[in-house]
């Protein structure tokens, strides 16, 4: 058995998904530095759509969604890592604050420094959290006009009561004048959804099963990735992608203070990426006490920039 190196709540929610009937794991743990850099590169296959959508969305309608968005604000960027997209928009956007949000700090400071250079006159706090269970945005950040930037439809990992949810607190964050600049993944025909989440050089496979040595790391368990199977498809009735990881033999995991035995094609569900219509992610934003004022899309409308306003 290896050292682990979680803290103990972590070990315990990972100990508790592995235990379940069912079982599960968060998809936060697809992101060590390996994950993260697999997902990078997910982010250039050809079959995974929404990246490159979405940045074609934001570089046709910049100068719309800048005045949508209005200049001066404060902008909270969540899950920023490289804080790419953000930059891209830096110049039309012109926020008088930049406050980056993502569970790798790490990763965030590099990010900054450089983008400091760039950008000297916007005010840059980073924040290294995570965000995914709500938080309390600390006093360094203004309490000026506050627009939260949720891109690459990340939103799209909760389930739709919990994205509710999430939404809510973000609201209460962004007090009465706020607002979100979110980028959501629409519904489209399967074998495309599919394809994006199962590709052909293997590399969400990769990313999937990578997620097994990082649970090694944390918890200190002994799982053999060559023992697993990535396994992803559209579920319509959830109107979800989900991934797993499929036990390819009989077998038993063990890590400190737990075991867990697998049957052949016995599952853990690592993911799911929940796919939305315009209209049903614009009712979600309502019941999260958001009005829309615009939606942008391209033109296959496979995916939609929206901006909101705090009801
Ligand atoms: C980062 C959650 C938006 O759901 O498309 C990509 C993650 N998983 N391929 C997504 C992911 C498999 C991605 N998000």
């Amino acid at each position: 058995m290896q050292l682990s190196h979680g803290s103990p709540e972590v070990i315990a929610e990972i100990s508790a998904g592995l235990m379940a009937a069912a079982a599960y794991t968060s998809p936060k743990y697809l992101y060590d530095g390996l994950g993260s850099k697999l997902f990078e590169a997910i982010c250039e296959l050809p079959e995974y759509y929404p990246t490159r959508t979405e940045a074609a969305i934001f570089a046709c309608h910049g100068a719309e969604m800048a005045r949508a968005v209005g200049d001066g604000a404060t902008l909270i960027d969540l899950g920023a890592g490289n804080c790419a997209k953000a930059a891209s928009l830096f110049p039309l956007l012109q926020p008088a604050q930049y406050v980056p949000v993502d569970i790798s700090r790490d990763f965030l400071a590099g990010a900054v420094a450089q983008l400091q250079q760039r950008f000297p006159h916007i005010e840059m706090t980073a924040l290294g959290l995570d965000f995914s269970s709500g938080f309390a945005l600390p006093d360094s950040v203004r309490a000026g006009r506050r627009v939260f930037f949720y891109p690459g439809s990340s939103i799209g990992n909760f389930s739709p009561d919990h994205a509710i949810t999430f939404l809510r607190g973000l609201r209460l964050n962004a007090g009465a004048d706020g607002g979100l600049l979110i980028g959501v993944d629409l519904i489209k025909d399967h074998t495309v959804l599919d394809a994006a989440y199962d590709d052909a050089l293997g590399v969400t496979g990769a990313f999937n099963l990578n997620m097994l040595r990082h649970l090694n790391h944390l918890i200190g368990s002994d799982f053999d990735v060559e023992q697993w199977k990535h396994i992803a498809f559209f579920n319509p009735e959830f109107s979800r992608i989900e991934m797993h990881l499929e036990a390819r033999c009989g077998l038993t995991v063990r890590w400190p203070g737990g075991e867990r035995s697998f049957a052949r094609g016995e599952r853990i569900h690592t993911e799911d990426s929940y796919k939305y219509t315009r209209q049903s992610f614009v009712n979600l934003l309502e019941r999260a006490g958001f009005a829309t004022t615009r939606v942008w899309t391209d033109e296959e409308q496979w995916f939609a920039v929206i901006h909101a306003r705090v009801i």
